[in-house]
């Protein structure tokens, strides 16, 4: 098969090389599924750079969700059968950015019906981290003010679906005209270019002198510490991600000052820690898709061979929504 491969760590356009690779088997427990579809993810190149929490040994194929046929069976495998179309992550060396991987039976989910292979490609990490997030970190509440950071990116993209959901007010701050069409798309209610305004000024403004009683952040240096100067009182600032580079330092007199909680979030850890949350958090969600409340926006569908193209301008933050790679 066809597979994209990480063989030294560096930036994609540098490292990565699509080549020519044994079929993947699977092992007890496995799926061997055929890729439909699966979208880039901002781990994806922090893997490529060696930058994130997870390192796999070199070779590895990057692609950290997908869509996909199951076209084989691992022994004890009785959960899903061939011809299932499932989504979820792959188990490493293979990845979502191949013509086919190696899934564990227990970390997948049925693909929701309404959802064509790219958007369900899409919908794995981004609305299970916000769900996360937002509802069993956060404690968002209906009536409250959530703070979108990278508001028309791919998991902000998802939390600014997720916050109206819940009946929330959602302010999403992005950078660009582009993108402030796209977070208005979503359904934000208030929307803030960051390169035209100061987002602590408008947050103020629109929220009465209050501030945002959440705070999404899937992009860490000024965007969390100017975070802290619009956070209401008994506020909650998550920490999802530093696509800016650059990992703030808490100033914790300032939050004990002014009563508001550092929140951090490591989705992942739950498929270890608590496996059943992520199975009703997808039965969840697949409803929230079922009722028109939410829904991926996939902004390209771009050939398996873009891979390297498409994670480099993920880096250079030139994405709106999520980009989905179709073999
Ligand atoms: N905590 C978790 O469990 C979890 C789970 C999934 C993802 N994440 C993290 O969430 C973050 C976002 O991931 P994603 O895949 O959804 O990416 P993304 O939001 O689609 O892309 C990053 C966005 O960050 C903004 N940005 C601000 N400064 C930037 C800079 N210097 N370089 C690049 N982008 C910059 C850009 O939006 P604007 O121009 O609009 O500001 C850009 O579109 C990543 O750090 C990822 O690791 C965390």
């Amino acid at each position: 098969m066809k597979a994209w491969q990480v063989t030294q760590l560096g930036e994609p356009l540098d490292v990565l090389a699509l080549n020519e690779v044994p079929d993947p088997e699977p092992g007890p427990g496995q799926v061997l599924v055929r890729v439909r579809a699966a979208a880039a993810n901002f781990p994806d190149l922090l893997m490529c750079r060696g930058l994130y929490q997870v390192r796999p040994e070199l070779p590895f194929t990057p692609g950290i969700e997908l869509c996909g046929e199951i076209v084989a069976l691992g022994d004890g495998v009785t959960r899903f059968g061939v011809g299932d179309r499932v989504i979820g992550g792959p188990v490493q060396p293979t990845g979502g950015f191949g013509e086919l991987a190696v899934m564990r039976a227990e970390a997948i989910w049925p693909a929701p019906a309404g959802l064509d292979d790219a958007e369900a490609a899409a919908f794995f990490v981004t609305y299970q981290t916000g769900w996360f997030g937002l509802h069993r970190r956060a404690q968002l509440k209906a009536g409250e003010t959530l703070l979108v950071h990278a508001a028309a990116g791919g998991v902000g993209s998802g939390a600014v679906q997720l916050g109206k959901a819940a009946g929330a007010r959602v302010i999403g701050v992005v950078g660009g005209q582009r993108k402030a069409e796209a977070a208005r798309a979503l359904g934000a209610d208030v929307v803030i270019d960051r390169r035209e305004q100061d987002f602590v000024e408008v947050v103020k403004e629109v929220t009465g002198g209050r501030g945002a009683d959440v705070v999404y952040d899937p992009v860490g240096g000024e965007a969390y510490a100017r975070s802290t100067k619009c956070i209401a009182f008994e506020g909650r600032i998550l920490i999802v991600g530093f696509a800016s580079g650059q990992i703030p330092t808490a100033t914790l007199n300032h939050a004990l000052i002014k009563n508001y909680s550092i929140v951090g979030l490591h989705w992942n850890l739950y498929a270890t820690r608590d496996p059943q949350s992520l199975r009703d958090a997808h039965a969840q969600l697949s409803a929230l898709v079922a009722d028109g409340l939410i829904r991926p926006l996939v902004s390209e569908r771009l050939p398996l061979a873009d891979v390297a193209g498409g994670l480099a301008r993920l880096g250079d933050g030139d994405v709106i929504g999520r980009l989905v790679f179709v073999p």
